[in-house]
């Protein structure tokens, strides 16, 4: 371990301070990276009138990675900017059910591709008048073919040579249909097979049989959907990790929220941020590490301490210590 990575860290609002400084009990164990802790979201925003404070994004922007936990009402303002300062382009979604874990699905085992800069989350929206509103929906060619390229050494990597791109070309015949052709072509090109499928079909056959699917390619507002869809599957938005990348540095930080209904309590389920902090370890070639987390993370789930959302009574803090614990 050369310890010569900086890692900024954003724990957020709500249940970001006390999952974020859990995965950071892990990940200290494992690595020896530099912090740097600073302030974005909903707290911030009411002391300072800013979420996301300069110092926060000069922080980012030189970081070699950030972990970041969830922000409340200011996400919007928080995240997004985040993700284009950094570049990234694609967010990584892994959905997989863990033995121990009661699942709606115990099949589901997939991974998201979700499109991270625009879509309906461009935000390109106008009040034009008391009456109307609208909202412009950005496809691009340039970014739906790099989220394509992107999906294609996904896929090549991980064995599977196939991937489904989840779209409503039906209805949004000019948006989707660029980014259905775009990422078509991309895939005959290299040789890749894919399948498409109707976005909200895919919801049903989702709910029914998720084991049909392994890796989906999707624009921005179905990715968020799909994988809170998916947390559903397989236990709930405290397991599902992810990963802004496709940059030169990347953003990792749980799918879910900051919470509030639970925040405070000290039971939020760490498990989907220590999973985000493997993803991190990885996406700086400390493959071994990271493979020790998740195999740590897994344990604790399978034999507990498990927290409330989970069918336990544990604390953030007690599955924190037991996934530390069963680290080698
Ligand atoms: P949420 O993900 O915060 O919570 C949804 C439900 O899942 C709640 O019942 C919550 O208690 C539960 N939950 C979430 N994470 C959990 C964990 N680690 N352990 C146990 N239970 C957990 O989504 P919600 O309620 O829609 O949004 C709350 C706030 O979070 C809003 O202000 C929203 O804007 C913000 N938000 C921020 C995100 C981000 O920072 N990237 C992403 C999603 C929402
Ligand atoms: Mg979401």
């Amino acid at each position: 371990m050369s310890g010569d990575e900086r890692i900024a860290v954003i724990p957020g609002d709500g249940i970001g301070h006390e999952v974020v400084p859990a995965a950071l009990r892990v990940l200290d164990e494992v690595a020896d990276f530099e912090y740097d802790h600073v302030e974005a979201g909903d707290a911030v925003a009411e002391r300072t009138g800013d979420p996301l404070p300069a110092e926060t994004l000069e922080a980012v922007t030189s970081a070699d990675a950030t972990l970041f936990g969830a922000t409340g009402e200011t996400s919007a303002d928080v995240i997004l900017p985040l993700r284009e300062a950094v570049g990234s382009f694609v967010n990584i979604r892994p959905a997989r059910t863990y033995p121990g874990v009661d699942a709606v699905q115990p099949e589901t085992d997939l991974v998201i591709l979700r499109e991270n800069t625009e879509g309906v989350y461009a935000g390109i929206e106008n009040r034009l008048s008391e009456d109307v509103s609208t909202l412009t929906r950005l496809v691009t060619q340039t970014a739906s073919r790099r989220l394509g390229e992107f999906a294609c050494d996904y896929v090549a990597a991980d064995g599977t040579n196939e991937f489904t791109i989840a779209h409503k070309n039906n209805v949004m015949r000019v948006t989707d249909g660029l980014f259905v052709d775009t990422i078509s072509e991309v895939a005959a090109d290299r040789g890749v097979d894919i399948d498409t499928a109707y976005m909200d079909a895919m919801a049903t056959h989702l709910a029914m049989d998720p084991a049909q699917y392994d890796v989906i390619v999707c624009p921005n507002l179905a990715g968020d959907v799909l994988s809170d869809l998916a947390a559903g599957l397989v236990g709930g938005l405290g397991l599902l990790p992810s990963a802004n990348v496709g940059a030169e540095r990347g953003i990792f930080e749980p799918v879910h929220g900051c919470a509030p209904d639970i925040a405070g309590e000290g039971i939020a389920n760490p498990a989907a941020t220590i999973l985000s902090t493997a993803m991190l370890l990885e996406f700086l070639d400390y493959d071994d590490a990271a493979a020790d987390v998740r195999t740590a993370v897994e344990s604790v789930l399978a034999d507990g301490p498990r927290t409330p959302d989970l069918g336990g009574s544990a604390s953030t803090e007690a599955v924190a210590t037991a996934v530390v614990d069963r680290l080698p």
